[in-house]
């Protein structure tokens, strides 16, 4: 049953070695928390900076840099702080948007934010005009408290008065950043977590206290603004964003033009970004339509179906690279010990325990990291320089090997 694997890994032994530096707290988002800038949006389901720094240290800056899952921007900041360009795909707009704002604090004047949070604290925040604001999903309702509820109201209008656009949208993350903290939700592994006093049906959990919305925002601003003054302004290259699926966005990129791909991609099986970051979403103005929609984008690449290689196949037609989707779907069949793997999971997926077949993305990254033909699994590398490397293992998933071509092999296990 594991016959090819068993081939790939002896052919691939002396080239792989465990890093005992490769902690938990090293591979997954726990480093950022004491992070200037990273520290600020808090999104477990990121890497640190220092892993990517490790990641780059041998590498000359100036070159490119590609993160198709770009979550909150981790690979991108790093990079970009380290003198590469940088390029993130991502779908999310909790992510995207997450990026954007970080982006803007790279922008602003210490001094100008400085006016307008003095401007925001002079404002009682208790009258909240007729407008937008905050507009709930179904699944948000109750999240807040009447009076909590209203101040953030207020504030977004303020903030819609502002008229330099980076510190309206620095000032905007700083609500959006506390969502979770004045809320009676909290993330909680797959799920939202509901406090008891959201009146909820069924909802016995005590979050303990939660905090007003103006000792939120106000402190969380106090962190934006000492960042702002302890650590240094990215002096890299301005990061390019790409916001959508990767299975679109890397068939209109040119082939062979990222030296780097660091990447953490979203497993195989059905863990539900739209659920844990539903307070956000509603924040950015997602509707129940586009929730569903974003929901199911998001689950087509992770598991597998008929439907999605047709619609992978015209979008890189469409792109005017109809042979890329030949070699990532003559790779992605061809890979025996790939394969071997996918059928262990699908066996498991019949037991019930939620893992699907992953998709051809890692094959049509592959394409863009110009890998060689060899590598085993959807995080690999080449000979001639480039380099692929992931983090699995962060969630649980047992997979934790990465095989970058013919460098140093690493492996978190
Ligand atoms: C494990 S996280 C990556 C975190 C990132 N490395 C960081 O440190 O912030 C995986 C990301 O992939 C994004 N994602 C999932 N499917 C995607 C797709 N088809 N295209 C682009 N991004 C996707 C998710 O929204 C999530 O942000």
């Amino acid at each position: 049953m594991i016959a090819a694997r068993a081939v790939l890994e002896a052919r691939y032994r002396d080239r792989v070695r465990a890093d005992p530096a490769l902690t938990r707290r090293l591979v997954s988002f726990q480093a950022n928390k004491s992070l200037p800038f990273y520290r600020l949006f808090k999104y477990k389901e990121g890497f640190s900076a220092d892993l990517v720094r490790r990641f780059l240290q041998d590498a000359p800056p100036g070159g490119t840099v590609l993160d198709p899952f770009a979550g909150a921007g981790t690979t991108l900041f790093a990079a970009q702080a380290a003198g590469f360009h940088a390029t993130g795909i991502e779908v999310l707009p909790v992510g995207a948007f997450a990026i954007k704002a970080r982006s803007a604090l790279g922008r602003v004047d210490p001094d100008d934010l400085a006016a307008a949070v003095a401007r925001l604290r002079a404002d009682p925040l208790t009258d909240a005009p007729a407008g937008p604001g905050f507009r709930h999903l179904p699944i948000t309702r109750g999240a807040f408290s009447p009076a909590t509820e209203a101040a953030l109201n207020a504030y977004l209008a303020a903030v819609a008065a502002e008229p330099d656009d980076d510190i309206a949208t620095v000032l905007r993350f700083a609500a959006f950043a506390v969502l979770e903290e004045i809320s009676y939700t909290r993330k909680d592994g797959q799920f939202l977590r509901w406090d008891r006093r959201s009146g909820r049906a069924r909802a016995t959990f005590d979050k303990g206290p939660v905090l007003s919305f103006s000792d939120a925002v106000f402190g969380h601003l106090g962190r934006i603004q000492r960042d702002l003054v302890a650590a240094p302004r990215p002096a890299g290259p301005p990061i390019d964003l790409r916001e959508g699926s990767c299975l679109a966005v890397l068939p209109t990129l040119p082939a062979s033009s990222f030296d780097r791909v660091i990447t953490s991609p979203p497993y195989c099986n059905r863990y539900d970004y739209t659920r844990t970051y539903a307070l956000e979403l509603a924040f950015l103005g997602v509707d129940a339509e586009g929730l569903k929609a974003l929901r199911q984008t998001m689950l087509a690449c992770t598991v597998e179906n008929r439907a999605k290689r047709a619609a992978i196949r015209d979008l890189c037609a469409a792109a005017g690279q109809p042979a890329l989707f030949d070699r990532a779907d003559r790779a992605f069949q061809d890979c025996e010990a790939l394969q071997e793997v996918l059928a262990a999971l699908e066996g498991r997926a019949e037991k019930g325990d939620g893992h699907r077949r992953p998709e051809l993305a890692g094959v049509l990254l592959r394409d863009h990291a110009d890998a060689d033909r060899d590598p085993p699994s959807l995080v690999e590398g080449r000979e001639d320089g480039s380099d692929l490397r992931g983090v699995p293992g962060q969630h649980g998933f047992t997979s934790s090997r990465c095989w970058p071509g013919r460098g140093p092999v690493t492996s978190t296990q």
